[in-house]
């Protein structure tokens, strides 16, 4: 089976959503869309690499970009052609569910979704920020504690370049933290575990969602089901 899968940018069940789509890759072809904001997470927690390899580039097997993307999605017609037996959207930020919610389609991802259930493709969305947890932050820069140095040895030792006046670029981070050794100051933190809890707003979106023509998906780990079922 053709499986589609987006990724919207948030941290919380990425980790899990690629374990799990890593296992389906073995016997279905994965094409990936990923939003704006997805592009950006998946390379500052360091996992683009993996990505590769669950979508390696031939057909159906494409990771596409919102960022490469024209205004009206182009690549989101394929579901028009039948191509694809499921539509997985793991991790989806509070952000693509409250635009799915309201019919809204202006990104990559939330075209794929509103192309899919026009098409009768099975949509399945796993939301985050359901519940207070504690989430952890990809690399930054303590501003406080950074004493802007004339060599800013963790800048030097960056072979991908992602530290920019002090700053860490997320498109160029791979996370993996040779710049926080790096700095004598300790101002460049890593796993930092931060507390956030659902916004009402948010509560009332995804039950929204529910009423729509979707499976909400309450773990990344029921997909491998969903993908059964079809
Ligand atoms: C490192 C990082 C982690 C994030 N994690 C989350 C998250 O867990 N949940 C969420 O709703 N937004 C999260 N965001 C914010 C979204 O990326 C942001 O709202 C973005 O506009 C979502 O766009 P999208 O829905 O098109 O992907 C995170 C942002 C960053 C930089």
């Amino acid at each position: 089976m053709n499986i589609a899968w987006c990724i919207t940018g948030a941290g919380h069940y990425l980790e899990e959503s690629f374990a799990v789509l890593e296992r389906l890759a073995k016997s279905h072809r994965i094409t990936t869309f990923l939003s704006g904001s997805g592009e950006e997470v998946v390379k500052a927690y360091g996992l683009w690499g993996r990505l590769k390899k669950i979508s390696p580039g031939s057909y159906m097997q494409e990771i596409f970009t919102h960022s490469k993307q024209g205004f009206s999605s182009p690549s989101t017609g394929r579901f028009f052609l039948g191509k694809y037996g499921v539509l997985i959207i793991s991790p989806a930020t509070t952000n693509t569910t409250a635009k799915i919610a309201h019919g809204i389609s202006d990104t990559l991802v939330t075209n794929a979704a509103s192309h899919a259930m026009k098409c009768g493709v099975p949509v399945y969305i796993c939301p985050v920020d359901r519940a207070a947890k504690k989430i952890t932050l990809p690399y930054y820069i303590d501003k406080e504690v950074c004493r802007r140095c004339k060599t800013c040895e963790p800048a030097n030792v960056c072979e991908r370049g992602a530290i920019i006046s002090f700053r860490i670029d997320l498109l160029r981070c791979n996370s993996c933290g040779i710049c926080e050794a790096a700095c004598k100051y300790h101002a460049i933190i890593g796993g930092k575990k931060v507390k956030i809890k659902p916004r009402k707003i948010d509560v009332e979106n995804l039950k929204k969602l529910k009423k729509m023509d979707v499976i909400i998906l309450e773990h990344p780990r029921e997909i491998i089901k969903a993908a059964k079922e079809r």
